[in-house]
C-alpha cells in the first residue's frame, strides 16, 4: 500500500515522498513581481522540512493578470535571475519545485494598478471584487494563451521542475470553464467543449513550449459550489480530455471566493471527518481517469493522509495552511511525532500577506509571544 514517505515519479521528476505544498501566495515578492530573499528563505525552509514537491504561489503571466499585491510575476524575462537562485536553493536542499502560473481575470484587487480594463470571459459583474470586466476579444484570448506559454518557458529556464496551470478557484481559466462567469456565445462559450477551449489551447501552447519531457500539471475545481457554477460532470470531461492530451498530474480543489463557506480554504476543520473536503469528488475522478492525482483541501492528520493514499483515492497529498504554521510539518511526521497539524484553519493568515514582511501564522505568533512573556 502506498505510504506518505514512498517516492513518486511524475514524467521523470522523482519526488522523495508524496507530500505537496499547495500553491500559496505569500506577499513576499516585490511590488513588481520579483522573488525576494525572504521568499527564497521560506521556500528553502519547506524543502529542508522534507516537502516532496513545493508549488510556488500563483505567478502572473501578464501584468493585467495580477491578482494581489507583492505576488510573484513570470511575465517578463527579468524575473528569471532571482527565480534561478530560488530553484538552486531548493535543489541544494534535495527538494523539487513547480511554478503555478495564472491570469486573475476579474478576481483582482489590483484594479487601480492594471493598465486598461480588467479582462474576463464575459461582462458579468463580480460583487465580491466590485468589478465588471470587459469581455475578452478572440485576439486577447490568443494573446493570453501565448503569455501562458511564454511564462511556462521562463519557468523552465529558471530551473523549475514543473509548471502548474491555475485552472481553479475562479481565476481566468476557471472563469472560462464556469457558466457562472462565462456567458459567451462564440466558440469559447456555451457547452463545456467550448468553455474548455481556452484551457485546452493554453495547455497545448504550454506543452509545445516546454516539450513532452517537462512535467505540466493543473489545479482544477471539482465544483465551484455556487449556483450556476462548474459541475462535477464538466470537470470529469475536462480532466479526461487533459489526460488524453498528456497532462502529467491534476490537483483537485474546489470552490471560488463567491462560494462563502464552501471556498477553497474552508474553516471549521475540527474532526477527522471534516478533513479532505474534496475527497468524495476527487475519488470519482480517480476512478475514471488513471492520471496522477493530487488532493488538496483540509488535510490535517496522518490518519487522513494514510486513508487517501492507501485507498488509492489520490497519489499525492497537498497542504497549504498547515505548512504556513509549520513549515517543518512533514519532517516532524517523518521523525515520528505523528500528532496532527497544528493549524486550526482560522484563515487569519490571509490578511497577513499584506503585512510588510508577508504572510505568517497569527496563532503561532501569538503563542510564541505568550511563551516569551
Ligand atoms: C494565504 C493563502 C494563499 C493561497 N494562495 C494560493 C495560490 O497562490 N494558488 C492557489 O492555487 N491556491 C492558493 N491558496 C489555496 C491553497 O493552495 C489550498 O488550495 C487551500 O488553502 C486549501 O488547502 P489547506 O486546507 O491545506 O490550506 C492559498 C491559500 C492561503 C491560505
Ligand atoms: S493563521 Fe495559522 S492557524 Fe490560522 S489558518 Fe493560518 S496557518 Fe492555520
Amino acid at each position: 500500500m502506498p505510504e506518505l514517505f514512498d517516492e513518486f515519479e511524475i514524467n521523470g521528476m522523482v519526488l522523495t515522498n508524496r507530500s505537496v505544498r499547495s500553491a500559496t501566495w505569500t506577499g513576499m515578492a516585490t511590488q513588481n513581481g520579483r522573488c525576494t530573499t525572504r521568499l527564497t528563505k521560506l521556500v528553502e525552509r519547506l524543502a529542508r522540512g522534507d516537502v516532496g514537491l513545493i508549488i510556488t504561489g500563483f505567478a502572473y503571466v501578464m501584468p493585467n493578470g495580477q491578482a494581489l499585491p507583492k505576488q510573484l510575476g513570470i511575465h517578463d524575462d527579468a524575473m528569471i535571475p532571482d527565480l534561478l537562485n530560488l530553484t538552486k536553493r531548493v535543489h541544494a536542499a534535495n527538494g523539487k519545485i513547480a511554478m503555478q502560473i495564472v491570469h486573475a481575470g476579474v478576481q483582482t484587487v489590483m484594479r487601480k494598478e492594471i493598465d486598461g480594463p480588467v479582462w474576463g470571459p464575459s461582462v458579468v459583474h463580480d460583487k465580491l471584487f466590485g468589478i465588471t470586466p470587459r469581455a475578452m476579444t478572440q485576439r486577447q484570448i490568443k494573446e493570453t494563451v501565448q503569455a501562458f506559454a511564454r511564462a511556462a518557458g521562463r519557468a523552465k529556464r529558471a530551473g523549475f521542475d514543473a509548471v502548474q496551470l491555475h485552472g481553479a478557484h475562479g481565476y481566468l481559466i476557471s472563469q472560462f470553464l464556469s457558466p457562472f462567469r462565462n456567458k459567451r456565445t462564440d466558440n469559447y462559450g456555451g457547452r463545456i467543449e467550448n468553455r474548455a477551449r481556452f484551457l485546452f489551447e493554453t495547455y497545448r501552447a504550454v506543452r509545445k513550449t516546454v516539450g513532452r519531457n517537462f512535467p505540466v500539471f493543473i489545479k482544477l475545481n471539482t465544483k465551484d459550489f455556487v449556483r450556476g457554477g462548474l459541475q462535477e460532470r464538466d470537470t470529469l470531461f475536462v480532466a479526461k480530455k487533459l489526460y488524453e492530451m498528456g497532462i502529467d498530474a491534476i490537483e483537485m480543489s474546489g470552490g471560488i471566493p463567491a462560494a462563502g463557506n464552501l471556498s477553497p480554504a474552508r474553516t471549521r476543520i475540527c474532526k477527522t471527518s471534516d478533513e479532505a473536503y474534496f475527497l468524495p469528488l476527487a475519488k470519482k475522478i480517480k476512478e475514471e481517469i488513471p492520471v496522477p492525482l493530487i488532493l488538496v483541501g483540509g488535510i490535517r492528520s496522518l490518519t487522513t493522509v494514510s486513508q487517501i493514499l492507501n485507498t488509492g483515492a489520490a497519489d499525492l497529498v497537498s497542504m497549504a495552511r498547515p505548512l504556513i504554521r509549520e513549515p517543518g510539518l512533514i519532517r516532524r511526521w517523518k521523525e515520528g511525532d505523528r500528532k496532527k497539524a497544528k493549524c486550526i484553519s482560522c484563515n487569519q493568515c490571509f490578511a497577513t500577506g499584506n503585512s510588510p514582511g508577508g504572510i505568517y501564522c497569527v496563532i503561532e505568533r501569538k503563542a510564541r509571544t505568550k511563551k516569551k512573556k
